[in-house]
């Protein structure tokens, strides 16, 4: 059990209680399916103290209240905050991999419809381009549709600069071919070159909502990382309906702590964290 008490037994700003942080889990389960779980505490109240500020809330009680009693923009800044970005180029390397064998394994015009139904800041997005200018060229009917439930993450996406350490582990080859270095006032980032967000189409989606804009199936879906957040239930509806938008033999590639081998009905293991649609 967490502290219940004034804001200034606990040298904190606002007074937090078992509650609010009780609220904060329901509406953010409502809104984006995450569930938080009880030691999350700290955490929210820390995110969710800015938002008072920016907001010129002084309680927990007052802001919450004032949220649920309007449909305005505030709510995309509390998903915004309570949702967890951690992403890099390449992570788990093995999908690129796949990814590549996979695009040359048809011939030559192919085209190829892949959704990045996660994609954070970017790096997810921009490695799976990539991975497909060097496998199949840089004019390829290669469409990438990349979104996120987090409207500012999506804007750091779009923009593509990015701190020089977050690109250390690529090789030289790569950072020749697909970033430009910034120099004076922006020394110390990159840039991703722009046909990468060329080939993206950045959207909002929220995964847990039936309103998916896609009119056309998926040969491969990328949903990584983020099913983690979601509890059985949710787990099982969002891939119902990834399984509706693949097409059939298409793939999906999930995250390494994410295992759906027992929806069995709709995917086949294909590989490792991989997924084939039945
Ligand atoms: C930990 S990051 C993973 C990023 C990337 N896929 C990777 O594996 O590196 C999880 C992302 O899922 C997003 N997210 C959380 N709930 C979501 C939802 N209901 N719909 C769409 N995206 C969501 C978050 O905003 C966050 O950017």
């Amino acid at each position: 059990m967490q502290s219940t008490n004034g804001p200034l037994a606990q040298g904190r700003e606002f007074e937090w209680t078992n509650a609010d942080f009780e609220r904060v889990q329901s509406l953010i389960y409502q809104k984006a399916g995450i569930s938080l779980h009880d030691g999350k505490h700290a955490m929210v109240y820390s995110r969710l103290s800015r938002r008072l500020r920016e907001t010129g809330h002084d309680s927990f009680r007052g802001y919450l209240s004032w949220l649920e009693g309007h449909d305005g923009p505030e709510w995309q800044e509390f998903v915004n905050a309570l949702t967890t970005n951690l992403t890099s180029f390449f992570r788990e390397q093995h999908h690129f991999e796949l990814l590549a064998s996979h695009l040359r394994s048809k011939p030559t015009g192919t085209p190829w419809r892949v959704w990045c139904s996660a994609a954070s800041t970017g790096e997810e997005p921009y490695s799976i381009v990539m991975t497909a200018h060097e496998a199949l060229g840089a004019n390829a009917s290669f469409s990438l549709w990349a979104s996120d439930i987090d409207s500012k993450v999506l804007a750091t996406a779009r923009q593509g600069v990015y701190r020089l350490e977050n690109v250390k582990g690529l090789s030289q080859e790569r950072m020749k071919r697909f970033f430009m270095r910034g120099k004076g006032a922006n020394d110390g980032l990159i840039r991703v070159k722009p046909e990468l967000p060329r080939a993206v189409e950045f959207l909002i989606v929220n995964l847990i909502k039936d309103d998916w804009p896609f009119r056309e199936p998926f040969d491969v879906v990328f949903c990584r990382n983020v099913m983690i957040y979601f509890d059985a239930q949710t787990q099982r509806r969002v891939l119902e309906r990834i399984h509706k938008v693949l097409k059939p033999g298409g793939l999906l590639c999930v995250g390494h702590a994410e295992n759906f081998t027992e929806s069995k009905d709709l995917f086949t293991l294909k590989g490792k964290t991989v997924y084939e649609r039945r």
